[in-house]
């Protein structure tokens, strides 16, 4: 008879579960499920953690999944909100070449979104709000120019809701791409995204309220940069006069990633201002070399 996953006493539980796993013939899924398991171990022994809140734990995490659908991802939610993602993406993005600052994917994102040319709106409505003309330049850590990047953008509506959400907009409205010039350049013009609560109807919301946080995120442009062989940079641009620049629920805000949101006074070169003026942003990206690799999307 084989004995040795016989359990003898809670202290065991931790090295026979390893032996168990020991033969996994991958040698990266051995050690992410062996540290798993040490760090979970580790954990319910550090807080003497409680059956009913073990049943609380396992009820969170089918909450999530059931909560996740083809148009609102509560998961990538979850994992914004405890600051997983952004630890996830600070670790795989150092800045040790020069390149830009990379941010959370979040939830939103949509794969397939329109083309369109440089200098070309993204909002596909009329929409209330301020005009945003955004511009910058691609380039690589050498300097040079990057023409044909891909510059991918998203965001949310002037009151705080992405197309996804919001039954008054149009499919793919303030999304969209643009291909660099020759010179690296991409341009567009949208309506000043504002900032926005992130989705409260789920265990997410039921958390942040237990933890008596508020579920803010500030004002901020979604950057998916991409070139052949350059590792796509996905990013945010945040604007500097927001209120919650600096307690994101999720996290985001690094000092790079604060843009200059630029408001030029009411009556100057654009006459279709409708009186509140314009905003224009300059920010450049900066590509290093690798793999150009696509995330899943979050939602369809
Ligand atoms: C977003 O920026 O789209 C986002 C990020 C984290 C949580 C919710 C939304
Ligand atoms: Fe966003």
């Amino acid at each position: 008879m084989n004995t040795a996953n016989i359990i003898d006493g809670e202290a065991s539980v931790t090295a026979v579960a390893h032996a168990a796993m020991a033969r996994t013939p991958d040698p990266r899924l051995r050690r992410l499920v062996a540290a798993f398991v040490d760090h979970m171990h580790a954990l319910i022994r550090e807080v003497d953690l409680t059956e009913a809140e073990f049943e609380t734990v396992l009820k969170f995490v089918t909450d999530i999944g059931q909560q996740t659908n083809d148009v609102h991802n509560e998961v990538v939610l979850a994992a914004d909100v405890l600051g997983i993602s952004t630890l996830v993406a600070l670790r795989n993005n150092p800045q040790n070449q020069g390149q830009s600052a990379a941010a959370l994917l979040g939830p939103f994102w949509r794969a397939a979104s329109p083309l369109c040319a440089n200098g070309e709106s993204i909002a596909r409505c009329d929409m209330p709000g301020t005009t945003m003309e955004v511009s910058g330049q691609v380039r690589g850590v050498d300097g040079a120019p990057l023409a044909g990047a891909k510059v991918d953008v998203w965001q949310a509506s002037p009151v705080g809701l992405y197309e996804n959400q919001d039954e008054q907009q149009p499919s793919m409205n303030l999304r969209g791409y643009f291909i660099t010039g020759p010179d690296g350049r991409y341009s567009f013009r949208t309506v000043r995204p504002a900032g926005y609560p992130v989705p409260t109807h789920g265990a997410v919301g039921v958390l942040l309220r237990l933890q008596e946080r508020h579920c803010m995120r500030p004002a901020h442009v979604h950057f998916m940069v991409s070139h052949p062989g350059c590792k796509t940079l996905i990013t945010q641009v945040f604007a500097d006069d927001c209120e919650h620049l600096g307690s994101d629920v999720s996290f985001g805000v690094t000092k790079p990633l604060v843009g200059q949101f630029v408001h030029h006074a009411p009556g100057g070169k654009d006459k279709a201002d409708g009186g509140s003026g314009y905003y224009t942003l300059n920010y450049d990206f900066v590509l290093e070399q690798g793999a150009s690799c696509f995330p899943e999307a979050p939602i369809k």
